[in-house]
């Protein structure tokens, strides 16, 4: 049960090709409509092509099609309207075999994919001794969405979490850890206060030339592999990610210590990457720096932009370890397909590590690497989010603000549910909220932070689709039924036929055999908000549906029928949630 227009769209090639004759094939564009269950548009273009009538080309396609029979069975109508368009209407009952197929199938009617890839997400990648902003949340939430699709596809997904945990500041960190000793530091940085420490460490550094000192001399024991200056390291590195996986528990999302790939496990690989580049030809000196000047980039004044491999002091920098990644990437993990979930301001710095990579040829096709960007999360202000202080929003208490506003929301909307209950939905309720907020806009485009509009009950809001999925649940309830029991009766039998009466009924069943193609779509485009768009229409559709066909009082067959249907709308709700990494509850 492929999307239908995708079936239609296939059968209708030959006919396009064959009244093409000679002239370039023209691809049928066929997509659902208002006028028709599907529109071919593409009889315009090859009119053009053959210098013909766009009526006459469209009428003989129409009448190949009725000659050669490849649509009997399929539409029960067939027309040429307006210029040259092609109205196609599909008969209900290949409608009704089509959507009765999927309740067996698990997966909703998507395959997996032609060929797998080996993928390596990079996602998340905060910064050890610094808060988590916002622009992390984004990273995180949008790659457990790609983890998911993908992995759903059936690519061998592998997740990256590129923390920073190495440079020139850890000497200065170190240092202050050991003045403040460990205990007061574990204090503040394993419960959030991040900020507070690095800025402590930085005053410090400001202020005393001791301090400066110890510092730098720290930088060169950490280096060298010091073993106390590695332990005291591996402390600081700890605090940290103990708070990070605080964070991602409380999200929900997949990330775990297994998927820490920081820049200091690139240190290794540092001087064998530099080696390479040098034995490219690619390396030049500049002012004592070691350099490559990629093709295409410039800066301000138009001079060529250099990407620095090797500070003059001898240090590396971010990119000689984003380098020595991609070769790992690829080498070692035999990955050829890279993505980089990573915000809009770090497009320069990425597409030149790519570029530089492309020409020591350790990104060679099939081989790719892609920037996944996004845009900024901002205040009411429209100004980037910050706190009521001025300071960078601290990720648990946005979190933990998220599930005690939905607390109050579900509270309001059903005040009968027990207290563990109304707990758990609205912790449900509350991350999905956040989660999904950020997940259906275009990742590109800045989006506003809007508490209201994020737990509303009404719109394109993870509380519209949850409620939806727990409506469905209730109708279910209600008919003292088990769902999957009632499914699991007609999962197979091979003959059956939903049927689709009432408009409405039709709706739903296009809507629903559209997944495919929907995720499709947004694997192709590193694009999680096609789903969102998808599944606020489905559940809309639904709306509309329950309004005017009544369920549980219909007669048989059509109570069956409708309850099948409710079923498969609660299966692909909850599916398309879950790949983006939102739960959903049985009650709300
Ligand atoms: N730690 C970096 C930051 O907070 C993001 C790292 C992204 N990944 C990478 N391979 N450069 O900005």
């Amino acid at each position: 049960m492929a999307d239908p227009i995708t079936t239609l769209d296939n059968l209708l090639r030959p006919a396009f090709d064959a009244v093409a004759a000679d002239a370039a094939p023209v691809d049928p564009v066929v997509r659902a409509s208002e006028h028709a269950d599907a529109q071919a548009n593409g009889a315009l273009g090859l009119a053009k092509r053959l210098g013909r009538p766009p009526r006459d080309v469209a009428d003989e396609i129409v009448a190949y099609l009725n000659d050669s029979g490849v649509l009997d069975g399929i539409c029960d109508g067939i027309e040429v309207a307006g210029p040259g368009f092609i109205n196609l209407s599909l008969s209900p009952e290949f409608l009704g075999a089509e959507v009765a197929a999927l309740i067996g199938d698990e997966r909703l009617g998507v395959a997996e994919a032609d060929t797998a890839r080996t993928v390596v997400i990079d996602y998340s990648a905060p910064n050890v001794a610094k808060e988590m902003h916002v622009g992390h949340l984004r990273s995180t939430v949008i790659g457990d969405a790609l983890v998911r699709l993908l992995g759903f596809l059936g690519h061998r997904v592998i997740r990256e979490n590129h923390i920073g945990d190495w440079g020139r500041p850890f000497g200065m960190l170190i240092e202050h850890l050991i003045d403040i000793g460990a205990d007061a530091a574990g204090e503040g940085l394993s419960q959030g206060d991040l900020d507070g420490f690095y800025k402590a460490a930085n005053a410090k550094f400001d202020a005393s030339p001791e301090f400066q000192e110890r510092s730098r001399q720290r930088v060169v024991a950490l280096q060298s592999g010091d073993a106390e200056t590695t332990e005291l390291w591996l402390r600081l590195v700890s605090m940290s990610t103990d708070y990070f996986n605080t964070v991602y528990r409380q999200l929900g999302v997949l990330l775990d210590d297994d998927d820490l790939m920081g820049e200091s496990r690139y240190q290794d690989l540092m001087a064998s990457t530099i080696e390479r580049l040098d034995a490219a030809g690619l390396l030049v000196d500049s002012d004592g720096a070691r350099v490559v000047f990629p093709d295409g980039f410039t800066n301000r004044d138009g001079d060529p932009l250099p990407l620095i491999i090797q500070a003059r002091t001898g240090g590396f920098n971010y990119a000689t370890s984003d380098l020595s990644c991609v070769i790992d990437r690829v080498e070692r993990l035999g990955a050829d397909l890279l993505l980089y979930v990573v915000g809009a301001p770090q497009r320069q710095h990425l597409e030149m590590v790519f570029e530089v990579a492309r020409l020591a040829g350790w990104l060679a096709p099939p081989a790719e690497a892609v920037h996944v960007s996004f845009g900024n999360v901002l205040g009411a202000d429209r100004k980037m989010l910050r706190s009521r202080s001025g300071d960078a929003v601290k990720l648990v208490e946005l979190l933990d603000e998220a599930v005690e506003r939905a607390a109050a929301a579900v509270a309001d909307k059903n005040p009968d549910l027990d207290d563990a209950a109304r707990a758990e939905v609205a912790r449900l309720v509350g991350i999905g909220s956040v989660k999904y907020a950020d997940l259906s806009t275009d990742r590109i485009r800045d989006y506003v932070f809007d508490w209201d509009r994020m737990l509303s009950f009404d719109g394109n809001t993870a509380p519209y689709l949850q409620y939806a999925h727990a409506r469905i649940c209730s109708i279910f309830r209600r008919a003292d039924l088990d769902r999957d029991a009632f499914a699991a009766q007609w999962s197979d039998d091979p003959t059956a036929i939903i049927g689709l009466g009432h408009e409405a009924e039709r709706t739903l069943a296009k809507r629903l055999l559209a997944y495919p193609s929907v995720i499709a779509a947004a694997a192709a485009g590193y694009e999680p908000h096609t789903v969102c768009t998808y599944l606020y229409e489905l559940s809309q559709e639904f709306t509309a549906f329950y309004e005017h066909c009544p369920v549980l009082r219909a007669e048989e067959p059509t109570r069956r029928d409708r309850l099948l249907l409710c079923d498969l709308v609660a299966r692909t709700l909850g599916h398309g949630l879950g790949l983006l990494g939102i739960d959903v509850p049985e009650q709300m």
